[in-house]
């Protein structure tokens, strides 16, 4: 073994590989021959799942046009509207009553839609959107909690041909008016507030600060009641929904939108300070959508009844909350509050209450849990989970054997424990390629701890070297998607130009994705966290991720995050920040007895340099470390930007900690 694959070879220890039950696979929507259909002709396969997911209103002559690389066009010359597909065709095929979203407010209230009652709703709006002057092409910013007139709003523009922005709510004023102005939004849809840790908590302060310092391209804002709290009001410029939206007639002719029609538009952060205003448009991105929402959950929408906690606010409640859920005709919960209110419980007292089959989340999510013990989800019967999944980060073995263990083998609040736990998909994707590209098949693909493994059928990804050669199986280098794909960015808006540098300069003909990967002895792949957070010390690559991994295995650490500091000798040098889980017994040394850990698991080469014992990450709203800010500390530099923390204290704690 020579030294510099030692940390890839270590990675690849990973041995344990759990084969679908015979049971899960009979019953599976998804088989092999998925695999071989997409590898003997692609295009055919993408054409057929396109007929198969949706129902056009004209059908596509072409699948695919790649003359203006690498700007794509799919299913050319098809006309489709989202909202049909998700709302109308399932109430005329007689599952009207069917329910589309059973929501749960944070204080307890509840609702459920039927897909007849959606669909109405979802005409209203849509008639009340027209009547405010908003036509197709038209850009909506959406500003709203994870209520059902988030999912409404955003399917009454998309029967309209008006393109949503939506931003998340937890994002300030400035944020807001920056993306409102980028898109030249026309209408924001808003609420009063919503609820957070059992207190009301605004949103519309931010919609009047933002717009007011807008440049003007807003006609109208209209404001859900949700908390019922006093709010400022602009008359002729502030209306609220319940007098728009439920007067409007419940009559709508959907019609059909190019396939090419921008759906959406989504701002996500990159490696400069603007965010950049991801394009999707319609038919591609649907037809990914809809497939993989199928396939890698093994959706019976007769039957399942599916959970995804995201945000609206981020890609995965688009993907994975308004689009391929509804489309598919499935039944689903969404939630509005926080995991631990008004209790630690909150999540598995919803599994239990709808009888959740399908959950998807992200690791931070389950690591949160794992460190308030799992006597809390023991506490529940969460019999009727039988999928369960994971996006958004690198999901460490540790967090994935619990997530199986804890979750998906508990079959009630007594104890019992199923036979065959629930397979777990790791879903790799991002907000650009706007469905699942890298994820097991539940009851097809034998699953490894922590890999998200094969490409979905139809996608072709590989990891390049510096070169972009292809890396031979047990090494790593960079993820690139050598295909286009249909849900992939159409581009940036306003921005065709960093479109380009920012994806597709990197390697000649590929989309350079900006995460590390390697591929194991069987040519699955692992996701190695971003390209950035990968670290060079004397010559040897390092992953984050795989240090992080093995803290979190000690049964001190509860939680991790590591960074490369520059170094003059080794180029960087590797510093972890860790919350205990537990102080070590007899009084040992923890910074110690970690570093040792380390160098025992991995070997010295990855031992960290400093280890800090702190309070709390810094993360992102939607759970991502900020691993930039601890560089900062790590780097006795000033700490840089951290408007986007979820709680802006972290850091000053954090340097406390160092201090000390
Ligand atoms: C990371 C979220 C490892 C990755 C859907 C990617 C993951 C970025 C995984 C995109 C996963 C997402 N394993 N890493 N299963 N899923 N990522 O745009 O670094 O918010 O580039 O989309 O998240 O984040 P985004």
């Amino acid at each position: 073994m020579s030294d510099k694959h030692s940390t890839l070879d270590n990675l690849s220890h990973e041995d344990r590989s759990f084969a679908p039950s015979a049971a899960f696979a009979a019953q599976a929507v998804a088989h092999e021959d998925l695999y071989r259909r997409a590898a003997e002709d692609r295009l055919g396969y993408w054409a057929d799942r396109a007929r198969e997911v949706l129902t056009w209103d004209t059908d596509f002559t072409q699948t695919l046009d790649w003359s203006e690389a690498p700007v794509a066009k799919w299913f050319v010359g098809g006309k489709v509207n989202a909202a049909y597909n998700a709302l109308d065709r399932h109430v005329e095929a007689g599952n009207g009553d069917r329910v589309a979203i059973h929501f749960e407010g944070e204080p307890g209230d509840t609702r459920s839609y039927t897909y007849a009652q959606l669909t109405d709703e979802v005409k209203r709006a849509a008639n009340a959107f027209e009547s405010l002057g908003v036509s197709t092409g038209d850009r909506v910013a959406v500003y709203l909690p994870m209520i059902p007139e988030a999912v409404i709003t955003m399917l009454a523009c998309a029967r309209i041909g008006a393109i949503h922005s939506v931003v998340f709510g937890g994002f300030s004023a400035d944020a807001l008016r920056s993306r409102i102005d980028d898109a030249e939004a026309k209408l924001v849809v808003t609420a009063d507030g919503t609820w957070r840790r059992g207190k009301p908590s605004p949103l519309k302060p931010a919609v009047d600060e933002a717009v007011a310092n807008c440049a003007g391209s807003v006609d109208n804002v209209l404001v859900v009641k949700r908390n019922g709290e006093d709010v400022a009001w602009t008359d002729g410029l502030d209306l609220w929904w319940d007098d728009v939206v439920p007067a409007a007639s419940p009559e709508h002719t959907a019609e059909g939108h190019d396939a090419e029609h921008p759906l959406f538009v989504l701002y996500t952060s990159g490696t400069t300070g603007k965010p950049k205003g991801i394009i999707h448009t319609t038919g591609g991105y649907l037809v990914q959508n809809a497939a993989t929402h199928r396939d890698t959950f093994d959706l019976h929408p007769e039957t399942d009844v599916f959970w995804c906690t995201a945000d609206i606010g981020w890609v995965t409640g688009h993907s994975y909350v308004t689009y391929g859920p509804l489309v598919n005709g499935a039944t689903q919960v969404i939630y509005e509050g926080t995991p631990d209110t008004p209790h630690q419980g909150r999540w598995w007292e919803i599994v239990e209450k709808y009888g959740v089959s399908i959950l998807y989340t992200a690791p931070t999510a389950i690591r949160t849990m794992m460190k308030w013990g799992r006597e809390i989800p023991d506490g529940y019967d969460l019999s009727s989970l039988r999928v369960l999944g994971s996006v958004g980060e690198p999901i460490n073995p540790e967090a994935w054997m619990w997530y199986r263990d804890v979750i998906g083998t508990n079959a009630g609040k007594n104890g019992e424990r199923k036979d065959e736990p629930t397979p777990i998909v790791d879903t790799w994707w991002q907000t650009e390629t706007g469905a699942h590209m890298i994820a097991p098949l539940p009851g097809v693909t034998a699953t490894k701890p922590g890999s998200a493994q094969v490409p979905v059928p139809g996608i072709t990804v590989d990891v390049v070297d510096e070169n972009g050669a292809s890396v031979a199986d047990g090494e790593g280098g960079y993820l690139v998607i050598r295909d286009p794909w249909p849900a992939m960015l159409r581009g940036i808006w306003g921005d065709m130009d960093r479109y380009r540098d920012t994806y597709w300069s990197r390697f000649e003909d590929m989309y350079f994705a900006g995460d590390g990967a390697k591929k194991d002895e069987d040519g699955d792949i692992w996701l190695l966290g971003r390209v950035d957070d990968v670290m060079n010390v004397s010559g040897h690559r390092l992953s984050t991720t795989e240090i992080e991994s093995s803290l979190v295995a000690n049964s001190l650490v509860a939680e991790a995050a590591v960074v490369g500091a520059k170094d003059e000798t080794t180029g960087e040098a590797v510093y972890a920040f860790v919350i205990l889980q537990r102080e070590p017994e007899g009084g040992e040394d923890v910074v110690e007895l970690l570093r040792a850990h380390v160098a025992k698991e991995i070997g010295a080469i990855a031992k960290p340099r400093g280890i800090f014992v702190v309070p709390e990450l810094p993360k992102t709203r939607s759970g991502k470390i900020m691993r930039r800010l601890l560089k900062d500390v790590a780097e006795g530099r000033e700490v840089g930007d951290s408007t986007t923390l979820a709680d802006a204290t972290v850091m000053a704690q954090i340097a406390d900690s160092v201090r000390r």
